[in-house]
């Protein structure tokens, strides 16, 4: 585990509190304050974690087995059980991959693991300036924008608060997209909430406060716009662990989806 002397001094970040929660050792101590704060009004954290994870996981196998062949990850966090090139590398050994994150830790641990692997690459970017992404030189040496991608968003626009940023930066990533490609995504939602307001604003507030990544939950119909004009696989918006669920999951949630307070999509692309 990273120690008081390599990080004592950092402020936490969304990165390592959900690298802690997912039993990582990539994370510093105010990252591990704040998530046993969290943890305190929000004891599920750690399952919440896990299942937004699997979900990724399935998400990403579907993607290879229908021949996407080339990935866009941003809001990747930091390397762990499950990374998206070994999923679809599995899959497809020729399939590419770029992660993309704002969190430096996170960028230099995918770096390091990658570093043997010439068709994954991680780069710094910020979700809220998709054009400095999409320009990226590793990001247009790797993937082909002529082809289908696999865009992923999992887990990461719930930090983009602002709809007026959130829906032009995944505009403009969409405007990019060739058909064929998919916007995998999912998000912590307001909706059919069963936990207790006043927890959620001690969560809400440990995110504002701590990190520099405040927390913004949505609504369903907020979180469907993202999606609009692309088709929704099957089945379509649900529950995190409703979509297509496999049996070597995590069994969290299974007896009241809702309570995985995560809503989870893949839309495709369809023809001009
Ligand atoms: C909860 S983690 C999700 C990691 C991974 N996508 C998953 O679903 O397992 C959210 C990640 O989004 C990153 N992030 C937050 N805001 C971002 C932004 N504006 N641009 C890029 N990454 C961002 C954080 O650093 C963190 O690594």
């Amino acid at each position: 585990m990273v120690g008081a002397s390599d990080g004592g001094t950092r402020p936490a970040t969304a990165a390592r509190i959900y690298d802690y929660y997912l039993g990582g050792t990539h994370n510093f101590p105010a990252d591990r304050e704040a998530a046993e704060a969290m943890m305190r009004v929000l004891p599920l954290g750690p399952q919440l974690a896990r299942t937004n994870r699997a979900f990724l996981g399935r998400a990403v196998r579907y993607l290879a087995e229908s021949g996407v062949r080339q990935f866009l990850d941003i809001g990747s966090g930091i390397p762990t059980v499950g990374n998206v090139h070994e999923i679809v590398q599995r899959v497809a050994p020729d399939a590419r991959v770029v992660y993309v994150d704002i969190d430096p830790v996170a960028v230099a641990e995918s770096l390091d693991l990658l570093k043997d692997n010439r068709l994954a690459t991680a780069i710094t970017g910020d979700l809220r300036e998709p054009a400095a992404i999409l320009t990226h030189p590793q990001v247009t040496e790797l993937l082909d924008f002529d082809e289908p991608i696999g865009l992923l968003l999992a887990a990461v626009l719930h930090f983009v608060p602002d709809d007026d940023v959130a829906y032009r930066a995944v505009d403009q990533l969409r405007a990019a997209l060739a058909p064929g490609s998919h916007l995998v995504a999912s998000h912590a939602t307001t909706d059919d909430v069963r936990h207790d307001q006043g927890d959620l604003d001690v969560a809400h507030d440990i995110y504002q406060h701590r990190t520099e990544t405040p927390l913004g939950l949505r609504s369903r119909s907020r979180f469907e716009r993202f999606f609009t004009g692309l088709d929704l696989v099957e089945p379509g918006l649900v529950w995190l662990p409703l979509w297509r669920p496999a049996p070597d999951d995590p069994q969290y949630f299974t007896d009241d989806p809702r309570r995985s307070a995560g809503l989870a999509a893949v839309g495709r692309v369809p023809r001009r």
